[in-house]
C-alpha cells in the first residue's frame, strides 16, 4: 500500500500538528512563506513520490489561505503525489452558495472549482454550511460533523442528559437537520427551532421561537458564529421564552467585528467551538472554549486511506 502524508498551510499549522501526534506520524518537510513583493511560496521538500498526500488548510480570511491551499495542492500535484485530498477543516465562502440577489457571484461553486483545477482528488471538511455544496464537486467529498466531539464534551462535563430537563435548539430553520441529529445523539432530546430572518448580510433578527422551551436548559447548536448575533439574539429569544439557562456548539469560531463584545454580554453559559479555526485567540468571548477536533480528522484520514468507509465517523 502507498504511504499517506500530511502538511498544512498557515491557517491550520496548530491542527496539523495534533492530527500527526494522534497518528503518530511527522508532517511532510515544506515551506509556505512569502516572496519579498508578498507573493506566496511553497516548497515541498522532500519525496512524495506515488505518496497520498492530506494537506490540511482551513480557508478563512483572509483569502491568502485559499490561495496556499491551491498553490500547494499544485506543488503536491506536480511531484506526482498518487492521491491528493484537500483536508479543508472550515470551508470558507460556503456561505455564498447560491445567485440570491440580482449580479452577485456562487462563490462557493468558483473556490470548489479552484480546488479541483489545482488537483485536488477528494475533499474532507467538517460542518459544511449547505450539504449541496458536495454537488459543486465532481470529486468525492466527505462531510464530518463535529457533533461527536461536542457529545463528549457534553458526557464529560454534563453526564448523561434528561429530555425533560433539555432541550436543542436549532437557531435557524437551515439548521433544523443538526439540531435533529445532535438530539438523537443525546439520547433523543427534544428539539425546538428559531425562525430567524436576515434583511441584510450580517443582520439577523429573531421573528419567533418554534417549540416548547419553558423551564429547560438549552443547547443551541449552530455551524458557524460570525459576528456572534445569531447566537445572541437566539439565547435572548430563549430566556424570554422562559429557557432556564442556555450553553452552545458551534463548530467554526469566526468571531468577526464585535463578536467578542456581544457575546461576553450575551445570556449565555458556556459557548463551545472547535480548533477549525486558528489565529482567532484574541477575538474569543471569555465564555467561550476552543476543542479539538484533531481526532475525528485523524480518524477520518486513516480510513480515508485504507479505503474504509468514514461514514459512521459523520454523527
Ligand atoms: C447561518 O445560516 C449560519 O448557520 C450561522 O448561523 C451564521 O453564519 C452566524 O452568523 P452570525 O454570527 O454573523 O450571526
Amino acid at each position: 500500500m502507498n504511504n499517506f502524508k500530511i502538511l498544512s498551510g498557515n491557517a491550520s499549522k496548530q491542527l496539523l500538528n495534533e492530527i500527526c501526534d494522534y497518528l503518530s506520524i511527522k508532517p511532510i518537510e515544506h515551506i509556505v512563506d512569502k516572496f519579498s513583493d508578498g507573493e506566496i511560496r511553497v516548497q515541498i521538500l522532500e519525496s512524495i513520490r506515488g505518496d497520498d498526500v492530506f494537506i490540511i488548510q482551513s480557508t478563512n480570511p483572509p483569502s491568502d489561505n485559499l490561495m496556499e491551499l491551491l498553490l500547494i495542492i499544485d506543488a503536491v500535484k506536480r511531484a506526482s503525489a498518487n492521491n491528493i485530498t484537500a483536508v479543508i477543516p472550515y470551508f470558507g465562502y460556503a456561505r455564498q452558495d447560491r445567485k440570491d440577489a440580482p449580479r452577485v457571484p456562487i462563490s462557493a461553486k468558483l473556490v470548489s472549482d479552484l480546488i479541483q483545477v489545482a488537483g485536488a482528488n477528494r475533499v474532507l471538511t467538517v460542518d459544511l454550511h449547505a450539504e449541496q455544496i458536495q454537488g459543486f464537486f465532481n470529486i468525492p467529498v466527505d462531510n464530518l460533523y463535529a457533533i461527536p466531539i461536542f457529545k463528549e464534551y457534553i458526557l464529560k462535563h454534563y453526564g448523561n442528559l434528561n429530555s425533560d430537563e433539555f432541550i436543542v435548539v436549532s437557531p435557524d430553520v437551515g439548521g433544523t437537520r443538526r439540531a435533529r441529529l445532535f438530539a438523537k445523539k443525546l439520547g433523543e432530546l427534544p428539539i425546538a427551532l428559531i425562525d430567524k430572518r436576515r434583511p441584510s448580510p450580517n443582520h439577523a433578527e429573531v421573528m419567533n421561537v418554534i417549540g416548547d422551551v419553558k423551564n429547560k436548559i438549552a443547547i443551541i447548536v449552530d455551524d458557524i458564529i460570525d459576528t456572534g448575533r445569531t447566537i445572541a439574539l437566539a439565547s435572548k429569544a430563549l430566556i424570554e421564552k422562559g429557557c432556564k439557562e442556555v450553553i452552545v456548539f458551534a463548530t467554526h469560531g469566526l468571531f468577526s467585528s464585535n463578536a467578542k463584545e456581544i457575546l461576553e454580554n450575551a445570556e449565555i453559559k458556556e459557548i463551545i467551538i472547535t480548533n477549525t479555526i486558528e489565529g482567532n485567540e484574541a477575538r474569543i468571548p471569555r465564555n467561550a472554549k476552543k476543542i479539538s477536533i484533531a481526532p475525528l480528522i485523524a480518524q477520518a484520514i486513516k480510513r480515508i486511506h485504507n479505503s474504509e468507509s468514514v461514514s459512521s465517523l459523520f454523527i
